[in-house]
């Protein structure tokens, strides 16, 4: 037997002003896409934003529906954007943020299991990892650098090789 043991690396920032100004300026873009969200059942507005290789930048936010199940995350309408108009571009670093039914917003999020399955898809298929900026407008910030360190034990197309 064998004991293993998986640990994962991230930057811990006090506040956005920490941030260097291209980082602060994305981390603030994904928070103004949380006014293009639609939430009207949770109140819980999320809103990302990314840079690509090409320089573009790149908004999503979470799209609910009255059939719970069919909404979807920021990050992955934020991924599928980026997919569409800027085919095969790799993302470089996706800002995420948010704010809750009370308008706070004042710690970082984590995208949820399916977001970073589909990160770490896109992440493969481009051969580029996707660093992740998770905060508020107030609060602890993490930057991670890349979604696979998220998501050990990933099932990819490999798998069924
Ligand atoms: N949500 C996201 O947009 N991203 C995440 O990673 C976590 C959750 C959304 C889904 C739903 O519209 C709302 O937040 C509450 O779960």
């Amino acid at each position: 037997m064998e004991h293993q043991k998986i640990n994962i690396e991230y930057d811990v920032y006090d506040s956005i002003d920490q941030l260097a100004k291209e980082d602060a300026d994305l981390l603030r873009t994904a928070y103004k896409a949380t006014d293009i969200s639609y939430a009207p059942y949770s109140q819980f507005h999320v809103g990302a934003a990314a840079i690509l290789a090409n320089g573009q930048t790149v908004v999503g936010s979470n799209q609910e529906n009255a059939s719970y199940p069919v909404g979807i995350c920021a990050e992955r309408v934020l991924l599928s954007t980026a997919s569409s108009v800027h085919p095969k571009v790799p993302i470089l670093t996706m800002a995420i943020s948010y704010r809750n039914a009370e308008g706070k917003s004042n710690k970082p999020i984590p995208p949820c299991g399916m977001c970073r399955q589909t990160l770490v898809e896109y992440e493969s298929l481009l051969k580029h990892p996707i660093r992740l900026i998770l905060g508020g407008m107030e609060g602890k910030i993490y930057v991670i650098n890349g979604a696979q360190s998220l998501l050990p034990f990933t099932f990819s197309g490999d798998d069924m090789k």
